[in-house]
């Protein structure tokens, strides 16, 4: 059953309950549930395994996406393979997914296949989009590899998309161990870690990993006003939209 957007909100929200599971002849599972009492119906939301924090955190960040951006045309810059564009098509009336990888832009259409996507290959260095054009500007695991240099560059870029009143969504990774892709090594707060592909080569990327309340005061000292939370353990999300008159 689909929740609706209210009921994920309060489940987000709600405080969780560690259960234990076992069939009579089987093996124990640890579970997390969330349950929400509205006047006669329960709903109940739960993960099972050592993953089910993990998927209670993603839980909550969708349901603060749900909410921030509701519809309209939204923007979202490296698109990856579609796992976020698949929310997006739901509330939005035109989503514009950009991404370097036409291999990942092609995974995206096959798991999204919705008329309401257009797709741009692009390198978003280099890349202009369109002035003034969006309602929402989206990026998922994609500010960690914007070089610390280009920063301001990459925030200009998304303010020169939004509409005036338009807002900002973004997620990604804490710097906790386990919060990025299996092949990374350790993560730190160099800047950059090295990832290895299934070839077996090796390469360093850059993966720089923001404190919510610290991003929050560079994004505001910048022009931008909203919040920049945890999800917990392992993600980091914001929303912010431009404050009125604000120069840089
Ligand atoms: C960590 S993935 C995140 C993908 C997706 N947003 C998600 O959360 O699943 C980063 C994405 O950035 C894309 N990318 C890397 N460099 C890029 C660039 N210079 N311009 C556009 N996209 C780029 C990659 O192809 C990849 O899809």
């Amino acid at each position: 059953m689909a929740f609706d957007r209210d009921i994920l909100e309060l489940l987000a929200a709600s405080p969780e309950i560690r259960i234990e599971t076992r069939r009579a002849d089987g093996p124990a599972h640890s579970a997390i549930i969330w349950v929400v009492v509205d006047g006669e119906d329960v709903f109940v939301r739960s993960w099972l395994g050592k993953r089910a924090r993990w998927f209670r955190e993603v839980a909550l960040v969708e349901a603060a996406l749900q909410k921030a951006l509701q519809s309209g045309e939204v923007l979202e810059l490296a698109c990856g393979t579609g796992l976020w564009t698949q929310h997006l098509v739901k509330q939005h009336s035109r989503v514009v997914a950009v991404d370097a990888s036409p291999e990942a832009i092609a995974i995206n259409r096959q798991r999204v296949d919705s008329d309401v996507v257009e797709y741009i290959v692009a390198d978003l260095f280099t890349w202009t989009p369109p002035a003034g054009r969006f309602d929402a500007v989206f990026f998922g695991f994609w500010l960690s590899h914007v070089p610390p240099g280009h920063f301001d560059t990459f925030w200009a870029t998304v303010r020169t998309a939004l509409k005036p009143n338009g807002r900002v969504f973004f997620v990604d990774s804490l710097l906790e161990q386990t919060s990025t892709a299996r092949d990374h090594e350790q993560v730190d707060e160099s800047g950059e870690v090295r990832r290895r592909l299934n070839d077996g080569r090796e390469f360093t990327i850059v993966k720089v990993f923001y404190e919510p309340a610290r991003l929050e005061q560079r994004l505001a000292d910048r022009g931008w006003e909203g919040w920049v939370h945890s999800s917990g353990q392992f993600f980091l999300y914001g929303s912010v939209t431009r404050i009125a008159g604000a120069l840089s």
